[in-house]
């Protein structure tokens, strides 16, 4: 990893304060998703969505939903990132670009379908994947942001239920995290300790 990379990592934090005059366009919030999904998910699945609120209006509703955080109305976008739950019947297209460019042959993208409908036959194993990969993608959209020189903010006071209902969420849609991303205004905490490595760490 490079210095830069490394000290991207090592100063990162959650905004609470952003600079309510700063704009994204969508070239850049595209740009933001883009690096995003670039995070791995079990069978390359891809399984989330997300939502990019940057409208007065939409932003004043998502705020409410968010136990009235400010830096929802502040932020120049909120995402609302959503994990879905695995369906082994989307899996084989989801596979198939790989195939095509020869990166996994065909046959292992079809045990990889069975696989995935035996592993995710348990409710709670769809629904730990859904989580697992929201977070793998919003922690990605966190280091996309500090890497394009952008603040954010990651959220999980909301109001799931409102959440899901305000963005047309399906059935099999986990509303997991919300992140804010934007200009950080001044007076931001800077990031808090951590626990000690050794209370943390085990090397087996
Ligand atoms: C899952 C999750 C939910 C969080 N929810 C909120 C929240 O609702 N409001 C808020 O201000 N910060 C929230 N935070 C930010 C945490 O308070 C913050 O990450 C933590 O205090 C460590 O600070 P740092 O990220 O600046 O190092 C959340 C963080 C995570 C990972």
């Amino acid at each position: 990893m490079t210095t830069q990379t490394l000290e991207q990592i090592e100063t990162r934090v959650s905004a609470n304060l952003f600079d309510p005059a700063h704009h994204l366009t969508e070239a850049q919030i595209g740009r933001l998703i883009d690096l995003a999904t670039r995070a791995p998910t079990a069978y390359n699945l891809q399984n989330w969505r997300f939502v990019a609120v940057r409208s007065d209006a939409e932003k004043a509703r998502l705020k409410d939903l968010a136990n009235g955080q400010q830096k929802v109305a502040d932020a120049a976008v909120t995402f609302v990132v959503f994990g879905v739950l695995p369906d082994a019947a989307t899996l084989g297209p989801r596979l198939r670009p790989s195939v095509d460019a020869e990166i996994m042959p065909g046959g292992m993208a079809t045990t990889w379908v069975t696989a995935a409908g035996a592993q995710y036959a348990d409710p709670r194993a769809s629904r730990d994947e859904a989580v697992r990969s929201a977070s793998f993608g919003a922690a990605m959209l966190m280091q996309a942001a500090r890497a394009m020189g952008l603040a954010s903010g990651p959220i999980g006071g909301f109001d799931a239920a409102g959440v899901a209902a305000a963005y047309a969420a399906s059935g099999d849609e986990v509303p997991v995290v919300l992140v804010s991303v934007g200009r950080a205004a001044p007076g931001n905490w800077p990031q808090k300790p951590r626990r000690a490595l050794g209370e943390v760490l085990e090397i087996a």
